[in-house]
């Protein structure tokens, strides 16, 4: 082991300094030359992902590139199944760890999430790795306290989304009477803004399967019950079953009214290409989003708009991917010198830059960023953060995937009384 994070730590001096073209070839070769770590040991790198298609897949591509110049000798290998949100990949994930057959590496959230693979036995503790490459020192410790189980740190982080995020079309709500550089201070003055866009025919808020939904309702509750009680429920401290929380779900069930009846066909991409295209008015979805708009060549404030889902301002609703070594992963060098270049300030800044996240490593730079990713590294400075539900970071996957199928019959019966008794079911079966 020490010898493996030797040679990884030249490596990622070697990454930091920017040396792309001929930093691997020079060792004498065997996995103890520790002379740059890229010609020690080789071979393939299998990278478990749900960044299978569109801007997700570009923002990958970018991280590949730069592992590819700080490991020319190793090789990647994209094992991604798609998806939004880990929807199927989760699960191919849980089968292979199973089996015994994990990949060298995988995605996983930040926090609650991770700590269920944590529990698991299913991936390894990185800390001397996070001693060693300085790492401690490198992210934001409200990032590092999501990562550390029991004093220890299993994953490392990629970089850092916001999910509570409103995407305008501009033309459209002017098209509809409504002022495009409104704000809302509530879900129900932002509501009277969502029939004006019914009137004029348009989808007032686009919306896809249920993953999609439970993202949308994440964003109701802590609008509703504000960020205290909003961590509540993920602790203990806010009954699921009080008035608050039902009048959320009845602010969630009028949301739910204006939007598209072919949600359950779509993921989060065709969502958001609705407000794109001019068909809807506003999409809520994490900004990875804006990595699709400016793909796109849209341009941010003229194309489209963003703003914090009505009644959330000044809290930023948090997720983070990270990246694990499995146990048992077939190829542990690779895997480091794959975390390395994930940890790294040029995999960060280039892999952030393409995503629409932040970097997670405040030594990444980040002048380069477009305007949107401007307002999130400022929100993320100074707002309030808080977990996200449907990316991992509050509740465990246990938890996730009873709400996920509450929201889901919710989708297709309305009934928000039996809804509220699935929230609290699902509240009593996995609370900690
Ligand atoms: C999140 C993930 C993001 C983005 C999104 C949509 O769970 O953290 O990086 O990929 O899903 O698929």
């Amino acid at each position: 082991m020490a010898t493996k994070r030797r040679v990884l730590g030249t490596a990622l001096a070697v990454g930091a300094l920017a040396v792309t073209a001929g930093c691997g070839g020079d060792d004498g070769g065997g996995s103890d030359g520790g002379d740059g770590g890229d010609g020690a040991a080789g071979g393939e790198v299998e990278v478990f992902t749900w960044w299978a298609d569109g801007s997700e897949k570009a923002g990958l591509d970018a991280l590949v590139k730069v592992f590819q110049e700080e490991h020319p000798d190793f090789e990647f290998v994209n094992g991604a199944v798609a998806g939004g949100a880990g929807s199927d990949a989760k699960n191919v994930l849980a089968s292979r760890l199973q089996t015994n057959d994990p990949p060298d590496t995988f995605q996983a959230h930040a926090g609650a999430e991770l700590s269920d693979y944590i529990a698991d036995g299913q991936v390894e503790d990185l800390s001397g790795m996070y001693e060693e490459e300085g790492w401690t020192e490198a992210f934001p410790e409200s990032l590092l306290d999501r990562l550390t189980v029991d004093g220890k740190i299993y994953s490392v982080p990629s970089n850092i989304h916001r999910a509570n995020v409103v995407w305008a079309n501009p033309a459209v709500l002017e098209e509809a009477g409504i002022d495009p550089s409104a704000t809302y201070d509530s879900l129900d003055a932002w509501i009277a803004d969502l029939e004006k866009l019914d009137a004029a025919g348009k989808i007032p808020l686009s919306v896809a399967m249920d993953w999609t939904q439970v993202h949308l309702l994440e964003t109701v509750l802590l609008a509703d019950l504000g960020a205290e009680a909003y961590n509540g429920l993920w602790d203990g401290s806010t009954d699921w079953s009080s008035a608050e929380v039902t009048d959320a779900l009845n602010d969630y069930a009028t949301l739910l009214e204006f939007t598209n009846e072919d949600r359950q066909s779509l993921d989060w991409p065709d969502a958001t290409q609705l407000v794109i295209d001019g068909e809807a008015g506003f999409n809520v979805m994490g900004d990875w989003a804006v990595a699709a708009f400016e793909e796109q060549d849209k341009v941010f404030g003229t194309d489209f708009t963003t703003f914090p889902v009505p009644g959330t301002d000044g809290v930023f609703d948090f997720l983070a991917d990270s990246f694990t070594l499995p146990v048992g992963a077939p190829n542990p060098d690779g895997t480091k010198a794959w975390l390395s270049t994930v940890a790294g300030p040029e995999g960060q800044a280039a892999f952030n830059a393409a995503k629409g996240s932040i970097p997670a490593n405040t030594e990444a730079d980040t002048a380069d960023f477009g305007e949107y990713q401007q307002t999130a590294i400022e929100s993320y400075a100074n707002d309030e953060i808080v977990s996200s539900l449907a990316h991992g970071a509050a509740a465990p996957i246990s938890w996730l995937t009873d709400i996920t199928a509450a929201v889901g019959k919710f989708g297709s019966d309305g009934d928000v009384a039996s809804f509220q008794e699935g929230l609290v079911a699902a509240a009593e079966k996995n609370a900690g």
